[in-house]
């Protein structure tokens, strides 16, 4: 592929890193130090981006936080713990290893040696797909900064904090590819990732779902069990991209969303726990005067969360997924384990449409539906949680059980959005239609709000969780995870 005319070549990556260079002002894994000019851009926005940490990151004071760092990007032993102030966090650049061999895995350039620079043909798709991408991480930070004052426990407030800096770091990663590969462009969209804001009036995040603050915690699990799932898949198609920085980087960062999968699964669960054993002991579904959040209640948040998240995944059919596709500049989830052609020409697929009021399957070209093809992955990972969930239902002795809604139920984007669909699968005429009893109501989330009263002694819990079963690496669930600052205990 031609260097680009603008940017020149980019820096060459110097065969396989691993281990994390710390003595550096930015940590990273990529010999910074080798690009001055490259480095000195990247340490111009460094101050950028603290003050946006300031301002706009978490607003609970504290001294300091017991955070895992990347320490190097191999298969063992990548993550160091220690109480480090949120402030002196070493945000960084670490890219997973480079496979000097790796080829492109699909398109038409299946079989190419993957880019190391990129394409000039395709630049503009490419900046736009990492813009979007970039825009997401700092978006949740955003959202998620007043959560602190309600923390459930210290172990919670933790794990906040531990996703929050992980996703100041995925900034990291999207704007070094912005500095590194697409020269002065790249570098003022890098400047517009700190300038828009979620919720802002004026200036917006890019997508819908990212400008809702998350007000309470049962909506931060569900974010984070949702739609943070959302942002694993795409990072999933992202890792397969020919472009190979991309992939390397995308490769890594899920790594540490396996992290933030966790913290979704089981608050959900814990909250799930709470509300069975409250509903088992006092033989009611009404359980808000004793401190527990009511199974309705959860549902309700559930069907909200997982619908706006499966709007994340754009219209079923798109012409320019299949282009992203043919190109190579992404795969699909999991690539590799596809048995086919990797091309899909002339192939198809069934997709779910509404005709004559009711939901039939209809033929289309697989190459056309290749966001179907992710979110069908999405829903089938999503199912898994809730089976979990129900479990702790079931061992409590409570009958009801929480379900997925329907794909089509309370849509905005794609074929279902003209239509309405219960969480069951019926397509209900207008007359017939409310998804507002579908979704939170106002008195769930005042009865939400209502029980979400911080809870900072070390060991203890809100009224309407369960602890987990463990610390976090291996430390006691009563050990001192968050130092609070003196304002905020008074
Ligand atoms: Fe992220
Ligand atoms: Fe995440």
């Amino acid at each position: 592929m031609a260097t680009d005319p603008r940017t020149g070549p980019a820096p060459a990556p110097t065969g396989p890193l691993s281990a994390i260079d710390y003595s550096e002002r930015i940590p990273n894994n990529v010999n910074l130090a080798g690009d001055r000019r490259l480095q000195r851009a990247l340490e111009s926005w460094q101050p950028k981006f603290l003050d946006w940490w300031k301002t706009l990151g978490p607003a609970l004071p504290t001294q300091d936080v017991y955070l895992r760092t990347a320490i190097a990007v191999g298969r063992d032993g990548w993550a160091h713990f220690d109480h480090v102030p949120m402030t002196e966090y070493r945000w960084g650049i670490f890219l997973a290893e480079r496979d000097p061999d790796r080829t492109i895995a699909f398109g038409t350039h299946q079989g190419e040696p993957a880019w190391q620079e990129v394409p000039g043909e395709y630049r503009a798709e490419l900046q736009r797909l990492i813009v979007i991408q970039g825009d997401t991480e700092p978006a949740s930070v955003e959202q998620q900064r007043v959560l602190g004052m309600t923390a459930p426990s210290i172990y919670d407030l933790r794990n906040l904090f531990q996703v929050n800096v992980e996703e100041g770091r995925h900034l990291w990663a999207m704007v070094y590819l912005l500095h590194a590969y697409f020269g002065r462009e790249g570098r003022e969209e890098a400047e517009q990732l700190l300038k828009r804001n979620s919720g802002d009036f004026d200036n917006p995040r890019i997508l819908g779902a990212f400008n809702e603050a998350t007000t309470d915690w049962l909506s931060f699990f569900m974010f984070t069990y949702f739609t943070d799932r959302d942002g694993k898949y795409q990072l999933g198609t992202l890792k397969e991209s020919g472009f190979d920085p991309l992939a390397r980087t995308c490769e890594f960062m899920l790594k540490e969303e396996a992290h933030h999968m966790f913290v979704g699964t089981t608050g959900v669960q814990r909250t799930v726990e709470r509300t069975a054993e409250l509903m088992a002991t006092h033989g009611t579904d009404d359980i808000w005067r004793y401190g527990g959040i009511p199974l309705g209640v959860i549902q309700r948040y559930l069907n909200f969360h997982y619908s706006v998240s499966l709007d994340l995944f754009g219209s079923e059919q798109s012409t320019n997924a299949g282009n992203y596709y043919t190109s190579g500049l992404k795969g699909r989830w999991q690539e590799d384990r596809r048995r086919d052609d990797h091309v899909l020409i002339g192939q198809n697929r069934d997709m779910n449409v509404v005709r004559d009021g009711r939901i039939v399957p209809q033929e289309v070209p697989l190459l056309s539906a290749l966001n179907l093809d992710l979110r069908d992955a999405y829903i089938n990972d999503c199912s898994h949680g809730v089976k979990r969930w129900n479990k702790a239902l079931e061992s409590a002795g409570v009958d009801a059980r929480l379900m997925l809604p329907h794909e089509g139920f309370n849509r905005r984007v794609g074929a279902y959005s003209r239509h309405h669909i219960s969480p069951t699968g019926e397509v209900l005429a207008e007359s017939g239609w409310d998804a507002a009893r579908w979704l939170p109501t106002e008195d769930d989330r005042r009865g939400v709000a209502a029980l979400m009263k911080p809870e900072y002694e070390y060991g203890k819990f809100a009224s309407w969780i369960a602890p987990p079963p463990f610390g976090i690496n291996d430390q006691p669930v009563e050990f001192d995870y968050v130092h609070l600052a003196e304002e905020s205990l008074a």
